[in-house]
């Protein structure tokens, strides 16, 4: 089959049109899937540099790519759900397991929805990561999690979604996206003006580069801020308190004249957002909100070393701790994958939810060609989502 393999960290893929089909049980669960779209993810560059080696090590040689659309070529014997020739969408628990940036690929049956008919190939293979890591973000908010948990079950019990609430039922929020112009991003401004809207009024601020601004407000959002023209922009992995330019927070109060929010939902990762929230926004509302910071990568370096680890757990723990302490203090999370996937992947392949794949930004690649979707993926301007075609 047609592959794109690695050899060692730090290397970039080497294509192989021979290389051996990945190993299937026909007595298990699996599904061989004949691949035709896999979404390349933030994370695969995280895993081909090394920087996570530490806990995630590679077996060479090695295929990247952890979820994709394609057809089903083989099921195992236990498989029930899925026959051979479907359209399906998935991603793999695993993460260290032979990937999708190859012809074929096996999925275990819970790793796999049935394609929707409304998305294309390359729209369904988008679907799983960012539609799962942007629900699980929503789902530390408590006036939301009761509203996806009560619409999964309907989706999981073949109910359509609850019916679009009364304006006047609707509570007010207002949400931050921080990195709106990225795939989690997009996401993050889509799920909220397309789904969200149905249960409350959503005001969504999205913060980009200027270059972005017409991509999120075509998505949805309601007002933009250039984080080159705040303190942001000086880089990763910085505090910037005392800096001449304002904060992303101290921007907000001045040019939309917000100083409470409901949700900060930190798509880029990395910076320390919640200590210029804590010290520039009130954190709890005149009628009692608290606001919730919610970052899809813990504050600090890429590289997660066992070095790294204990000063990333003492900023959660310390921040946690803050949160209970007073009521002054947002409350802090940051994104981590949900047991519940099979689920959470069935409510946003439904006829209702998914609809939003279709205005999330792609760029394809082929998998010859893979090399330039790394190049983009390392420059971290991808706008949306990057795509490999088989
Ligand atoms: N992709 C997924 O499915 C997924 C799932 C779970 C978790 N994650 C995690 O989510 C994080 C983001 O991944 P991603 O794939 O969504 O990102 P990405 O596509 O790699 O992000 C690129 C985008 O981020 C913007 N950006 C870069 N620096 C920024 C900053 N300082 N402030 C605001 N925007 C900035 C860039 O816009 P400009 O060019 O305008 O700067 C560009 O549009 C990563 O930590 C990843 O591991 C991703």
């Amino acid at each position: 089959m047609k592959a794109q393999v690695i050899n060692d960290y730090l290397q970039p893929s080497e294509f192989k049109s021979d290389w051996e089909l990945p190993t299937f049980d026909p007595k298990s669960d699996q599904v061989m899937v004949r691949m035709k779209s896999s979404s390349m993810n933030r994370g695969d560059y995280t895993i081909r540099s090394g920087a996570v080696k530490t806990f995630v090590s590679l077996k060479f040689p090695y295929i990247l790519g952890k979820e994709g659309s394609g057809i089903v070529e083989r099921v195992g014997e236990k498989v029930k759900s899925i026959q051979i020739g479907e359209q399906v969408a998935g991603i793999f628990g695993e993460v260290t397991k032979n990937g999708t940036f190859a012809e074929f690929a096996v999925f275990k049956e819970k790793e796999l929805v049935r394609k929707p008919d409304c998305l294309d190939f390359d729209q369904a293979s988008i679907m799983p990561a960012i539609g799962m890591a942007i629900v699980e973000m929503c789902r530390s908010h408590d006036w939301i999690l009761p509203i996806i948990e009560r619409e999964a079950d309907r989706i999981a019990n073949g109910q359509g979604l609850t019916p679009e609430y009364d304006e006047s039922e609707k509570k007010s929020m207002t949400i931050v996206v921080i990195g709106a112009s990225s795939g989690t991003g997009c996401m993050a401004v889509l799920f909220a003006k397309n789904f969200l809207t149905r249960y409350f009024h959503i005001k969504v601020i999205a913060v980009c580069s200027e270059r972005n601004v017409s991509v999120v407000k075509q998505l949805g959002a309601d007002g933009v801020i250039d984080y080159t023209k705040t303190s942001a922009a000086l880089g990763n992995n910085t505090y910037h308190s005392g800096d001449e330019k304002l904060s992303i927070f101290q921007t907000l109060k001045k040019d939309f004249n917000i100083d409470f929010v409901d949700m900060i939902m930190d798509c880029v990762g990395g910076y320390y957002y919640y200590d210029d929230l804590t010290r520039h926004l009130k954190c709890l509302s005149d009628d009692g909100r608290r606001t919730y910071h919610v970052a899809i990568a813990p504050p600090g370096p890429l590289e997660v070393t066992f070095s790294s680890i204990p000063s990333i757990l003492w900023y959660i723990v310390k921040n946690k701790a803050k949160s209970w302490w007073s009521a002054q203090n947002p409350y802090y999370f940051f994104f981590s994958t949900s047991p519940d996937n099979p689920r959470i992947l069935k409510f946003l392949s439904s006829e209702q939810v998914c609809p939003i794949f279709t205005k999330i930004p792609i760029t394809k690649f082929t998998l010859e060609d893979i090399q330039r979707a790394d190049e983009l993926m390392e420059s971290q301007r991808t706008v949306g989502k990057i795509v490999i075609n088989m």
